[in-house]
């Protein structure tokens, strides 16, 4: 064990690294089925496993002092998976809403839900507006759900509404600017990703935040969803924090 795996919970322990924690970490939860199917199990039983890996995370994330985290549960482009798979994601959300959300409340987090909120089944839909209702007060935490998220689909229907903006007389194309673009996106007014990590060993981002990646930091880790935890969480944070961010201008000096 670390020092650092050993903090006291509720300790803000950024690993001992000069990049600092990120303000924002976004996580790309991959690997659920293969860790069932390694195992001889049903798909299912790993995205089951996945949630907990999820509850997990959170804990820790939240002992860290991270301020946003954002959760790809399930992408546009997942529906086209067999029904039986996708039933039981949705029930597993449902379930996921309905366990957890008091808790979540509790421990000060505001839940925003990022991705396409129409033609959802109604339960789904009341959960997702019921949870960002009953925390919209919170301030220690953003958790951010990308939920029936596609990042393409995102950016096409803010063009989509500038550019009925424009049609109507009401903008003037000069005034559509990556701001004005930022802002019709389903992630308005929450700080571009730091970090985004990608667990199970894909590296590729899956339609997610295309837009808000621009200058995040791309962690990728062989590691299984189902398997993550607080420890897996500190290496992706020590990795960050070994990078440099330079947003297309100069390394800081060091000197020489
Ligand atoms: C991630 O695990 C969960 C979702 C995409 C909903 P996968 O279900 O994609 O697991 P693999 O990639 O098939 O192992
Ligand atoms: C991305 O994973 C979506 C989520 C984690 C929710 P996928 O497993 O769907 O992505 P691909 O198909 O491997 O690119
Ligand atoms: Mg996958």
């Amino acid at each position: 064990m670390t020092d650092r795996q050993e903090a006291e919970p509720g300790q803000p322990d950024a690993p001992a690294a000069p990049g600092g924690l990120p303000r924002h970490v976004a996580i790309i939860m991959d690997g659920n089925g293969r860790w069932a199917t390694a195992r001889g199990l049903p798909r299912v039983e790993g995205h089951r496993r996945g949630v907990e890996a999820l509850r997990r995370t959170l804990k820790a994330a939240r002992e860290i002092g991270i301020e946003i985290v954002t959760i790809y549960s399930f992408s546009s482009e997942n529906w086209s998976r067999p029904l039986a798979e996708v039933s039981a994601l949705m029930g597993l959300l449902k379930r996921f809403i309905r366990n957890d959300l008091a808790e979540l409340h509790e421990a000060g987090v505001r839940v925003r839900i990022a991705g396409d909120r129409h033609d959802l089944a109604p339960d789904i839909a009341r959960l997702l507006v019921e949870a960002e209702a009953l925390t919209a007060g919170n301030r220690r935490q953003t958790l951010v759900v990308a939920f029936n998220y596609g990042s393409r689909q995102e950016i096409a229907n803010a063009a989509r509404a500038l550019a009925e903006e424009v049609a109507a007389g009401r903008r003037d194309p000069a005034s559509i600017t990556p701001e004005a673009i930022a802002g019709r996106l389903s992630t308005s007014g929450i700080p571009d990703p730091d970090l985004i990590i990608r667990t199970s060993g894909e590296e590729r981002l899956s339609n997610f935040m295309l837009w808000q990646a621009a200058y995040s930091e791309l962690v990728f880790q062989p590691i299984l969803w189902p398997d993550y935890g607080r420890e897996a969480l500190l290496e992706a944070l020590a990795e960050y924090g070994r990078r440099e961010r330079r947003f297309g201008g100069l390394a800081t000096a060091t000197g020489g």
